[in-house]
């Protein structure tokens, strides 16, 4: 998709949109097609009852009297309380509205719509940024698809008074969506083609963009003594991985930031085997690597000034003759033991070696983990959250804040000493499922927390938000991308210069 930013007459060919607020206050542009057209325009609003609300539509054919093939009329509410989230899902709603239309190019109409908040520049940036978000599409295994459902819109301008501005901003959120579509693309693979070996190579290809990567195989982790990230892809023909990505875009020696991600990319359960129905999901529960990895693109595509450590680990959890059993006790490089009671609560195993290696090695200020680690998340927050588990009441403060900005929301959830006891165990020093039962996100976030030795972090559960099964506002149903931005907004405000 082609975006460009500048001043439009009406006078356009392909489809033309334009806008109108709060009790059909129409847009001077939307004024200018409604004359041209001899009052077409507000007849149709009038007709179909269109009355501005924000996202409602309203779309006219064949408008005489102007070029234009047709024309779009988009509902923005109250311009004086308009966000960039709004912005964002107003582009959305645009390209989705119009994508496999037939038409080729379209007209955003914006110039005249200003906001309070949102300085005209950046505004028509968010709603092409909105565009470019929701434009995205997995479909390189679809040799098939009858041409009327393929995407046939090509380019996008978006008139603005501040083109230069809006240019400069785009430049930035460009670099981000980059990120996200990465994030797709490794959530979308099937886990055939996206195993750690390939997973690990994909990773290496983020050189190009200035990240340092580095990747250990079995033999590396057996010296470091990560047995416990070793034993959940003990069943796998496929080799576990550890990557390990630095992007350096703060001052030389300044302590890092961490980010760590599960990456199962495949989760049969292993001897604890999974239900048929539905299994095939797990393909995506690397999502939490899937979205660290998007996250190292974007910051360094956009050149963030900030030390950045990401560490995945990469694992498939499969049944076999060497698969690890119930009851079997393994000892994690931080040295402590774990029974495993169930080899599906394969994820923290991972995370807890990953995390143990993070501290370890780099000493970050703090370490965010991202899993797709609970299915009981999805019991306690649908996907419209994803969980967060911290001690760190200013961590938690500005994810919350950086969510809700960007429309990836997470929820606070309890960590506590009385939880923590439920993952004790006779005959190690901790087991891998809480007993009794309930609480299983928690314990599970208990579990993670004895192997960050007192580094500050927080344990983010996106197991219910990194894949969804209907529309979102700025994504198709499948990989979502979820946390790409919510983190790259969280580093940009916290933690640059
Ligand atoms: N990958 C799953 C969690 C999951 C479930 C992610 C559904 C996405 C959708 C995880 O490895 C798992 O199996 N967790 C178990 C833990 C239990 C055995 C303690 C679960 O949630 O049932
Ligand atoms: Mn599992
Ligand atoms: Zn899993």
């Amino acid at each position: 998709m082609n975006f460009t930013f500048e001043a439009l007459g009406i006078d356009t060919i392909g489809a033309l949109v334009v806008f109108a607020g709060e009790k059909l206050s129409l847009s001077n542009s939307a004024k200018m097609v409604d004359d041209a057209t001899n009052g077409a325009l507000s007849k149709a609003a009038k007709t179909a009852k269109f009355k501005g609300k924000r996202g409602s539509m309203l779309m006219m054919l064949a408008p005489v009297g102007i070029d234009a093939s047709r024309v779009l009329l988009v509902g923005t509410g109250d311009m004086q309380k308009i966000t960039t989230l709004a912005l964002n899902n107003l582009g959305a709603g645009i390209i989705a509205k119009l994508q496999t239309s037939g038409e080729t190019t379209l007209h955003i109409a914006f110039d005249d719509m200003q906001s309070a908040d949102v300085p005209s520049g950046e505004a028509a940036a968010r709603i092409a940024e909105g565009a470019l978000l929701r434009n995205y599409r997995f479909d390189k295994y679809r040799t098939k698809e009858p041409k009327s459902k393929k995407p046939t819109v090509a380019a996008i301008t978006v008139a603005t008074s501040a083109a230069k501005e809006a240019e400069k901003h785009f430049a930035v959120f460009n670099a981000v969506a980059e990120g996200v579509f990465l994030t797709r693309d490794l959530v979308s693979e099937p886990a055939n083609i996206l195993y750690p070996k390939s997973f690990a190579e994909r990773i290496q290809a983020l050189s190009v963009d200035g990240v340092e990567v580095e990747v250990l195989g079995e033999a590396e982790m057996t010296k470091l003594g990560m047995g416990s990230l070793l034993s959940v892809g003990q069943g796998s023909e496929r080799e576990s991985q550890l990557a390990i990505m630095r992007w350096n875009g703060g001052k030389k020696g300044d302590q890092p930031i961490a980010f760590v991600g599960k990456g199962v990319t495949f989760d049969t359960g292993g001897i604890s085997i999974k239900p048929a129905s539905g299994m095939e999901q797990m393909k995506w529960d690397m999502g939490g690597a899937g979205t660290v990895v998007g996250l190292m693109k974007a910051l360094a595509g956009r050149k963030a000034k900030v030390n950045v450590v990401a560490i995945v680990g990469l694992v498939e959890n499969m049944p076999s003759g060497n698969a690890s059993r119930p009851g079997d006790v393994v000892t994690s490089m931080s040295g402590q033991t774990i029974e495993v009671i169930n080899t599906d609560a394969e994820g923290r195993l991972v995370l807890a070696d990953a995390l143990w290696y993070c501290q370890d090695r780099y000493a970050p200020k703090f370490m965010i983990d991202l899993a797709t680690l609970t299915g009981a998340i999805i019991v306690t927050l649908g996907n419209e959250h994803a969980g967060i588990f911290t001690d760190d009441d200013a961590i938690a403060s500005r994810l919350s804040a950086s969510g809700d900005e960007v429309g990836d929301k997470v929820w606070r959830l309890p960590l506590h000493d009385d939880y923590d006891k439920r993952i004790n165990c006779d005959i190690a020093d901790m087991s891998n499922m809480g007993s009794p039962a309930g609480a299983g996100s928690i314990t599970a976030a208990q579990f993670l927390k004895r192997f960050t030795n007192d580094t500050p972090w927080c344990h983010m559960d996106v197991a219910g938000t990194v894949w969804s099964n209907k529309n979102l506002p700025l994504s198709e149903k499948g990989g979502t991308g979820f946390g790409v931005r919510l983190l790259n907004h969280f580093v940009e405000e916290n933690y640059e210069g």
